[in-house]
């Protein structure tokens, strides 16, 4: 599933094609969301213009740089772990390297991570990376470099991401950065700035040269897709601002996958995350309309009581949610919806977290994604909330929510039992070299004999068993999607 990305790939250093003249080696990491994986390959572009090669090897590497996460106070500890890791390199091997930090922890922490972490040179916030060049100088000739410039326009639609670590049939494609909605636990408001929309012909072209280049699944990506809107540039809560003839040509998200799906018709294209409260009517009508939209819509709801979802500051209530899922399920019969839930957040009752189990029941999620409460300095429910749920209470909950996850998912999974589906071939199966893995349209991980088939093949598999949320099944044969 393209939303979190595989916890076995978090962290794995990348490899990109080499440019014979780059003599200089950089190790890159990433943590956390899809669009940090997306930022690292802005990142390896704009390193590769100045004279580095990707490697594996951290020993090796004249610079390291780790993309950090700051969601939860874990993926933070994760970090600081590998900042150990390299120290000890750092130390014993490789005493030239040199260290940078990149992405939400950076903007969160600013300076003070260079005096907290003696390993680190360099400090660099989202909307940075275009200063890499000028800060990389200033770490050469032996002085710490600092850039947490948050932007209100930068949206890296001019870089031509390099495609690390990629299968060469699925990429993610960013256009949106930042967020606005200020939900009172998160910390991505702070580190990641405000709202912006990224130009469609630069999203166009980007398609384009994956579609060129054999790609054949992309995920637009975003904090909030829904709430895609270009109208020239500049911020999302600016637009009140713009001029007449800006309000009358604007994109808005709807429009934008369908001009997607339009142009590239063998393309497929999925997208996340949507925010239910920017959630409109007319999205659903394009993933309807289109056999190239997959039916599939990542839509986080953090907890199923209308009251929480106050304190959460999310801008809908329990039934509204309930409503917004009728009316997916009304058009689009087939979708898979998959949830990000909390427990345990400040003044959650047992009656709260009863009202979360039932709305997963009312709603069948296909899957999701679980978390407990994890304070984050600064947001508004860590100086406004006590912490008040205690710990073993949470992890409690968050059991219980991830067995009854469980349960939904091995019911949602077996509707496809006797079907034949229409899966993109991604990899090879991790439990067999002699069996394929892709997903259908509906994010459903599907194996199958590997035959004659191969990578980013689109093929129809009659689908004969399955686990909790894989199906198992033959191909039949090449699907509609194929083109060749
Ligand atoms: N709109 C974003 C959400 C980013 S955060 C997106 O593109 O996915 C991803 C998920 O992490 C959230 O939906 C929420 O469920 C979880 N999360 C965020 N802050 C958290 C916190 N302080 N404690 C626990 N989980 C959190
Ligand atoms: Fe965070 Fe809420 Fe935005 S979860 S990323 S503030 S939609």
């Amino acid at each position: 599933m393209e939303k979190e990305i595989d916890e076995k790939k978090q962290g794995t250093s990348l490899v990109l094609e080499h440019k014979e003249e780059n003599t200089k080696k950089l190790f890159i990491e990433s943590y956390g969301c899809a669009m940090n994986f997306s930022d690292s390959e802005i990142v390896a572009s704009i390193l590769t213009e100045q004279g580095y090669n990707t490697t594996q090897n951290l020993e090796e590497a004249d610079l390291v740089l780790v993309n950090t996460c700051s969601i939860r106070d874990k993926a933070e500890m994760t970090v600081r772990k590998r900042l150990e890791k390299y120290n000890a390199v750092k130390r014993s091997i490789n005493p030239g390297m040199k260290v940078g930090v990149l992405g939400c922890m950076a903007e969160r922490l600013k300076s003070q991570f260079l005096e907290e972490e003696k390993i680190v040179d360099m400090v660099v916030g989202p909307d940075a990376y275009k200063d890499l060049p000028n800060l990389l100088k200033e770490v050469e000739e032996g002085r710490d470099a600092i850039n947490v410039i948050l932007s209100k326009d930068e949206t890296y639609g001019d870089i031509a991401p390099v495609r690390l670590n990629s299968n060469g049939v699925n990429a993610f494609v960013s256009i949106t950065r930042g967020c606005d909605n200020m939900c009172t636990f998160c910390v991505v408001p702070f580190t990641r700035g405000r709202e912006r929309s990224r130009e469609p012909q630069s999203i166009i072209e980007e398609i384009q040269d994956l579609w060129n280049r054999g790609f054949k699944e992309v995920c637009l990506l975003g904090q909030n897709v829904d709430s895609y809107l270009w109208y020239g540039g500049g911020l999302k809560k600016d637009f009140d601002k713009a001029t007449d003839m800006q309000k009358a040509t604007a994109t808005d998200f709807a429009q934008l996958l369908e001009q997607c799906a339009v142009a590239f018709p063998k393309m497929r294209f999925r997208f996340s995350t949507s925010n239910p409260q920017d959630m409109h009517e007319e999205v659903l009508h394009v993933i309807a309309k289109y056999d190239n939209v997959c039916n599939y819509i990542h839509l986080p709801v953090q907890s199923g009581s209308t009251r929480i979802l106050k304190e959460m500051n999310r801008q809908h209530t329990r039934e509204e949610y309930m409503e917004l899922v009728d009316k997916i399920k009304r058009i689009i019969p087939e979708c898979s919806i998959s949830q990000d839930m909390i427990t345990g957040f400040p003044t959650e009752t047992e009656e709260d977290h009863q009202d979360t189990l039932s709305l997963m029941e009312y709603v069948e999620y296909d899957f999701g994604y679980m978390f407990a409460y994890s304070e984050r300095p600064g947001t508004l429910a860590a100086r406004k909330m006590k912490d008040d749920v205690p710990e073993e209470v949470k992890k409690r909950r968050l059991q219980e929510v991830v067995d009854l996850q469980q349960i939904l998912s091995e019911k949602r999974t077996k509707r496809f039992l006797g079907q034949t589906v229409e899966i993109l071939i991604e990899k090879e199966s991790k439990k067999s070299d002699k069996h394929w893995s892709g997903r259908n349209s509906e994010n459903v991980v599907t194996v199958f004999p590997k035959e004659h088939y191969k990578e980013g093949d689109f093929v129809l598999v009659k689908v004969t068993d399955c686990t909790t949320a894989t199906l198992i099944g033959e191909a039949v044969g090449y699907g509609p999607m194929q083109t060749n």
